[in-house]
């Protein structure tokens, strides 16, 4: 029989900065269904990727002086293998950069203009003329100016592409209120009454002002802005409209596309308005979460408050995080993270109550009969709680992955935990074992709790998959004991088992010399920036990974001059120039427009960097960089001696 294909979507992330725990709330949810579906049979497509384009990025990139493909290429990279420490199985990874995405989002667009649904009009907006660059109105910053530069910014307008939301309106409406597509529904009302009611207006889907997008095939001077490019990619990843991947058929619509509260309406009307013009089917379900907030903020880098989970998980362990994350979040609300907090759940639920139940149970069994249960058994009334609790369990927790509220489910698979704790407590194995007589009593109660945990964590796994099985090597579980389909029976392990000994699987922290070093560590770096601030004035990068001498001279520096320079006109942050490099001129660009006028820098020596790829910036072609020290916010160009002939290499 072929299983059933099962398709759960992720957000596709911003590149602009390092991912912090607020992007793994989604990452690990999805994840841990995804294996969950798996253990059920589901043939499961699990998709995650990042959004590359726009002009924030083209913006970073030309600061940096690299290509945006450049500069995406490196945090891509970042966001693997955050993904990969915490053990997330994600089966496609899409970048919007990628061939087969950009062919597909050129094709829907010119289904939609072809159909009538897009058409030419006017953007209106906030324009700051130094950095080139429109804003909306809640991007401006606290004093109604451009983000980025801080002038003053000015009405202006450019011509663009709409896409005509109106005809969508009545079945949208109809979509949040009237099916389970949006988890929690509570939040269908805010969006008919702020969005749909007042009437929806139309989605300006072009730019002229910025080119890092997916170009307009009829109309070149246009990129694709934004939505019509990241929600694609739902589709573009299995081969709608490409030829990379022919799973459409298969996997479409999907199970479930999972996103936090900011982007929930770009999913529950714009994404449902485009398959409707498409006429595709609608996606089954739309779970909304709301934000991991810190001291009551949104986390992101501009705040200062992100949270680093490579640091965390390197204290604690990847599933403690996992856990902690999928616990403390219920569906549609924020959860506000605290290491206190966090701390206090490994110890109480992990190190307490889940690696306590396993060490003690293991130990009884070795003490009491040398590792090896015996056959006979007696059973007693008291065990049917505990029996009947463990059996029902993953019926309660399939419910759970069905509505996505994974807090209840990992609540629940606890309950049973505690309970085979108390159980504990109320059987009194010590007391047994001062008899002869009470072994079979005895061998029936160490059974029951290797029982309870062989169930509770064949379903914890898929939550928390690498520390699950080392619960199993010590239970003596074989793989097929803790498989899905043995969850719901009670009496699985062998009459006979053995167990073995092995190390403690959540150590307990102690909590008040951890929050001390967590303070003295976030101290420690404030104090590192201070000193570097005080003695230089800026605040200093921290030193990069030692590298060998055979990687420096990978780096081919030559001393070279500047023979001409110009500005470039569709790119206030960047500069021309020719160089010589001792073999002959070339042209490179650099983002030091800001500092530097043209002629500051003609006919003086610089360092270039001269075995870079050749890249295009703004369009206009860069072969190679020249270097310069970042001081604060500010570039320095390093000047040489003149004397240094042309072509010198540096080493
Ligand atoms: N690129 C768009 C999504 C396009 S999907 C077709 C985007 N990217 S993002 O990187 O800014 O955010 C991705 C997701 O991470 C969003 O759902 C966002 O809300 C979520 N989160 C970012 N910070 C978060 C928290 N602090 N807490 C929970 N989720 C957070 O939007």
């Amino acid at each position: 029989m072929s299983k059933k294909p099962f398709y759960i979507t992720t957000p596709i992330y911003y590149p602009s900065g390092n991912p912090h725990i607020g992007h793994c709330y989604t990452t690990v949810a999805c994840d841990s269904i995804a294996r969950y579906r798996r253990m059920q049979g589901y043939d499961v497509m699990f998709l995650t990727g990042t959004d590359e384009h726009g002009q924030k990025i083209e913006q970073k990139a030309a600061e940096k002086g690299v290509t945006p493909k450049q500069y995406v290429d490196e945090i891509v990279e970042i966001f693997k293998n955050l993904w990969s420490y915490m053990n997330i199985s994600y089966d496609r990874y899409i970048r919007t950069t990628d061939d087969y995405h950009v062919k597909t989002v050129q094709t829907i667009f010119k289904a939609l203009y072809d159909k009538g649904y897009i058409y030419k009009g006017e953007y209106k907006g906030k324009y700051c003329t130094p950095c080139e660059s429109f804003w909306t109105e809640s991007q401006l910053d606290e004093n109604g100016k451009c983000p980025e530069c801080h002038r003053d910014v000015v009405e202006a307008k450019e011509e663009a592409y709409f896409f005509k939301m109106s005809p969508f309106a009545d079945r949208i409406e109809k979509l949040l209120t009237e099916t389970d597509y949006l988890q929690p529904k509570t939040r269908a009302v805010e969006l008919v009454n702020n969005f749909i009611k007042p009437g929806l207006e139309d989605l300006c889907v072009s730019r002229t002002s910025f080119k890092w997008g997916i170009p307009v095939t009829f109309d070149d001077k246009h990129v694709v802005y934004v939505w019509i490019d990241a929600l694609s990619n739902y589709i573009s990843a299995l081969g709608y409209e490409n030829e990379q991947y022919n799973d459409f058929e298969k996997f479409w619509p999907a199970d479930v596309h999972m996103v936090a509260k900011d982007i929930m309406r770009f999913h529950a009307i714009i994404w449902p308005a485009m398959l409707m013009a498409l006429e595709l089917p609608l996606p089954k379900h739309l779970a909304v979460h709301g934000w991991i907030t810190f001291n009551g903020q949104k986390m992101s880098k501009s705040l200062g408050n992100v949270v680093d989970p490579l640091v965390l998980g390197e204290r604690y362990g990847a599933d403690s995080i996992r856990y902690h994350i999928l616990r403390e979040m219920a569906l549609g609300a924020d959860s506000s993270f605290s290491n206190e907090i966090m701390i206090n759940r490994i110890n109480s639920d992990l190190a307490n109550d889940l690696g306590n139940l396993v060490s003690r149970t293991v130990a009884m069994v070795i003490k009491y009969f040398d590792g090896t249960l015996p056959i006979e058994k007696q059973s007693d009334p008291m065990d049917e709680e505990l029996v009947n609790m463990a059996k029902a369990l993953r019926g309660i927790v399939d419910e759970c992955i069905d509505n996505t509220t994974l807090n209840i489910a990992l609540a629940e698979i606890f309950k049973v935990i505690s309970r085979a704790n108390k159980y504990i407590d109320e059987t009194a194995p010590w007391v047994l074992a001062k008899d002869e007589a009470n072994k079979p009593r005895l061998a029936a109660v160490l059974y029951n709790l290797l029982e309870a945990i062989r169930i509770s964590t064949s379903l914890l796994s898929a939550f928390m998959p690498s520390t699950m099985p080392k619960v199993w090597e010590q239970i003596g579980a074989t793989a097929d004991d803790v498989s899905y389909e043995n969850a719901a029976t009670f009496g699985v392990l062998p009459q006979d088992i053995t167990v073995h000994k092995g190390d403690i699987i959540f150590p307990r922290i102690d909590v008040d010399k951890e929050i001390e070093e967590l303070n003295a560590l976030i101290t420690a770096q404030a104090e590192k920036a201070k000193a570097a601030e005080d003695k230089d004035g800026v605040n200093l990068e921290p030193l990069a990974d030692i590298i060998g001498i055979d990687d420096f001279f990978k780096a081919d520096l030559r001393i070279a001059e500047v023979k001409s320079c110009e500005k470039i006109p569709k790119a206030k942050k960047l500069l021309k120039l020719i160089v010589n490099d001792g073999f002959g001129e070339r042209q490179v660009v650099s983002g030091i427009a800001k500092w530097y006028a043209p002629e500051d820098l003609i006919g003086k020596k610089i360092i270039l960097v001269a075995n870079l790829s050749p890249a295009k910036l703004c369009g206009v072609e860069s072969n190679g960089m020249i270097v310069a020290a970042s001081v604060g916010e500010d570039a320095k160009v390093i000047f040489v001696d003149k004397d240094i002939p042309n072509g010198s290499r540096l080493s």
